[in-house]
């Protein structure tokens, strides 16, 4: 089955093409992404409008591309699978509008798809996992602890309280003039710079050993910047501040691993591509008896293979959604 793939949750257009033998047993034909980090740059984050905007001019192009790489056409595709939330409303409905044409003219069966389902599974587009197994999703909009229990069912453990990991390496990097978005940049400056150079806070939630707070190790940032006057390192700022995420990320991923018993940590979302904590993981989990897997780079940020892999469950049984389903800004997993 050839499942073409649709995301446009928020500021990446993304289209796949899918190959599905069987569940679980998938290979990518073809995945395209066009990001519009530089439209954004600008303002230093998202601006819907503008996301919605650049969807509607790059998704049929990122569709067409996407076809011609995995050498097929519009009448070789079985079915759709498109991202319907969470995400930006302005920005989901061009891909889901886009889908629900593509769905009727060309005469095939559609599913929307929870845009976090498919970061959970995004590690299955190259490895096999065991289930259940434990997914901690870290991106820009999103940083949550997954027990899944099966395909389709996922238990939230633990999550952010206030921002995601991925907004807090935006915001640090902001405050440090970086540009946008920033945690690829801080990622590279922190391989030059001192993790234990300042002390920043780990920041617990009372009551809830599972969950995260990013909000204040920002503000610890921006004090210690207004205070420093420029003279800490770039470096070591980066390091330091990366230390402290990376250390707020693993001890509840590896109390929730040791209470629920499970062999396999999944890693994924944007921050996944970030080395130290990919590093970090890997070695604790290792201490432990455990294993972790993490997706490709490509896989890792937002982009259409995954969302057609989430789909392809419901689609190799038989399902449909309706063409009268909406996009869902929050929509729940
Ligand atoms: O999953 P994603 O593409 O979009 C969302 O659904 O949010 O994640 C984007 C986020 C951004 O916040 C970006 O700064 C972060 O992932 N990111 C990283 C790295 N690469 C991307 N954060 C830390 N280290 C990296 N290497
Ligand atoms: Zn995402």
């Amino acid at each position: 089955m050839l499942i073409l793939g649709i995301e446009s949750s928020c500021d990446d257009t993304a289209a796949a093409v899918l190959e599905v033998v069987e569940p679980g047993r998938a290979t990518v034909r073809s995945s395209v992404v066009a990001n519009q980090d530089k439209v954004h740059a600008t303002y230093g984050g998202v601006v819907p409008e503008l996301a919605s905007r650049e969807h509607i001019l790059g998704i049929l192009p990122a569709i067409e591309i996407a076809l011609r790489e995995a050498g097929c056409e519009f009448g070789d595709i079985d079915s759709i699978a498109v991202t319907r939330g969470p995400g930006l409303v302005g920005s989901l409905l061009v891909g889901l509008m886009c889908a629900k044409g593509l769905a009727q003219r060309i005469g095939v069966p559609m599913v929307g798809v929870n845009h976090l389902e498919g970061h959970i599974l995004a590690p299955m587009l190259e490895h096999t996992l065991p289930i259940p197994f434990l997914a901690l999703v870290v991106s820009g909009g999103h940083t949550a602890l997954y027990l899944v229990e099966d395909i389709g069912r996922y238990r939230r453990l633990g999550r952010t309280r206030d921002d995601a990991a991925g907004e807090a390496f935006d915001k640090v990097a902001k405050l440090m003039g970086l540009g946008y978005p920033g945690g690829r940049v801080i990622d590279q400056l922190a391989q030059r710079g001192d993790p234990k150079k300042l002390r920043l806070p780990r920041a617990r939630v009372k009551h809830a050993p599972l969950d995260f707070s990013f909000s204040g190790i920002k503000t610890a940032v921006a004090l210690y910047l207004q205070d420093d006057g420029g003279a800490t390192a770039a470096g070591d700022l980066a390091a330091s501040f990366q230390e402290a995420v990376v250390d707020m990320l693993l001890r509840p991923t590896l109390e929730a691993a040791r209470e629920f018993d499970v062999d396999t940590i999944a890693l994924t979302g944007g921050v996944a591509a970030n080395s130290r904590l990919r590093a970090r993981l890997d070695e604790a989990a290792r201490e432990e008896g455990r294993k972790l897997v993490a997706p490709a780079f490509k896989y890792c940020t937002d982009n259409a293979a995954m969302i057609a892999l989430a789909g392809s469950y419901r689609l190799l049984r038989g399902e449909r959604d309706s063409l009268a389903i909406d996009a869902e800004a929050n929509l729940p997993l």
